[in-house]
C-alpha cells in the first residue's frame, strides 16, 4: 500500500496522473467511478484534460460504486445523476458507457447478480476510485460487512445517513434506508485502488485503513489485501497516521518515473 500525503489539489493531479496514463494506453481502460466528495477535484481535473489537452474517454466503460435504492430516476442525488453531472457529461463517454447498479429495479439480487456480470464481461475494473466514509466503508460497505462480500443490497448506517444529510437538505430523514452496493470481494477484484480522503473528520478511519487491523468493523481495512492499493491524503486526514513521516519521506525519495 502506498500513502501520499500532499495538498488536496496535487492529490487531484496524482490520480489523473494515474488515469490518463492508462486510458493513454489502453484507450478502452474500464474505470471504477466513486460518488462523494472526494473525487470532485480529480473529476474537475480530468474534466480539464478532456477539454483542454485533447483526453479522450470515448472508448472508456466506466462501473459506479454504489446506487441507492428507491430514489426516483430524475432525483438530483440519484448516484446515477451524480456521476453524470460531475464526469460523464464533461467528458466525452458514450452514450451507455457508464453503468451502476440499477436501485429501482423490482428484483433487486438480480440486478445486484447482474451488475457482477456487467464487470466481469467487461473485463473486470483497471482502476478504482475510492473515497473513505468517517466509519470506515467504502463504497457503501458498512461496518460488519463480509470482506469477501459481492454486489448486494445493504442497509445503511445512521452516521452514514447523517453524513450524507447535507446532499438531502441537512435531514436525515430524507436520506434512504437502503443501497446497493459493489462488495469489498468485487472492489478489490480492481487491478489498481486509488483511495482519496481530505480534512480531519477522515483521520481515524484512514489510520485504520493503513495501520489498524485487518477487520469487518473497519471496511477499508481489506484494502491492505490487495497489491496494488494507492492511498492519497491530506495533512489533516493523515494527521492520525503514526508513520506519516517514513510516507512523506518515502514519496520526497521516490523515482520520478515510478508513477502510482
Ligand atoms: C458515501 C459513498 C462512498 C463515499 C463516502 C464518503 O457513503 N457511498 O463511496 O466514499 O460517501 O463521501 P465523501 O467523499 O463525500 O466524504
Amino acid at each position: 500500500m502506498e500513502v501520499v500525503i500532499a495538498p488536496a489539489e496535487q492529490l487531484a493531479v496524482l490520480a489523473a496522473d494515474a488515469i490518463e496514463s492508462l486510458v493513454r494506453s489502453n484507450p478502452a481502460t474500464v474505470l471504477g467511478l466513486a460518488t462523494g466528495s472526494s473525487p470532485l477535484k480529480v473529476y474537475d481535473e480530468l474534466a480539464r484534460r478532456h477539454e483542454q489537452e485533447r483526453l479522450s474517454f470515448a472508448r472508456v466503460r466506466a462501473f459506479m460504486l454504489d446506487e441507492y435504492v428507491g430514489l426516483a430516476a430524475d432525483h438530483p442525488e440519484r448516484y446515477r445523476n451524480v456521476i453524470d453531472t460531475e464526469i460523464a457529461s464533461r467528458v466525452d463517454l458514450g452514450p451507455g458507457a457508464v453503468q451502476g447498479p440499477d436501485g429501482l429495479a423490482d428484483d433487486l439480487p438480480a440486478a445486484c447478480a447482474a451488475y457482477e456480470a456487467a464487470i466481469a464481461d467487461a473485463g473486470g475494473v483497471d482502476l478504482q476510485i475510492l473515497g473513505i466514509g468517517t466509519d470506515g466503508h467504502i463504497a457503501f460497505n458498512e461496518p460488519g460487512s463480509s470482506l469477501a462480500s459481492r454486489t448486494r443490497i445493504k442497509t445503511l448506517t445512521r452516521q452514514t445517513r447523517l453524513d450524507n444529510a447535507r446532499f438531502f437538505d441537512d435531514d436525515v430523514d430524507r436520506v434512504p434506508t437502503h443501497c446497493l452496493t459493489q462488495g469489498l470481494g468485487t472492489i478489490m477484484d480492481a487491478r489498481h485502488l486509488v483511495l482519496l480522503a481530505t480534512g480531519p473528520h477522515k483521520a481515524e478511519a484512514v489510520h485504520q485503513l493503513v495501520e489498524g487491523p485487518i477487520s469487518a468493523m473497519w471496511p477499508a481495512t481489506v484494502m491492505q489485501m490487495h497489491p496494488h492499493a494507492t492511498v492519497l491524503v491530506d495533512d489533516a486526514a493523515a494527521s492520525r497516521l503514526q508513520l506519516g513521516d517514513y510516507y512523506r519521506q518515502t514519496f520526497e525519495s521516490k523515482p520520478g518515473w515510478q508513477g502510482l
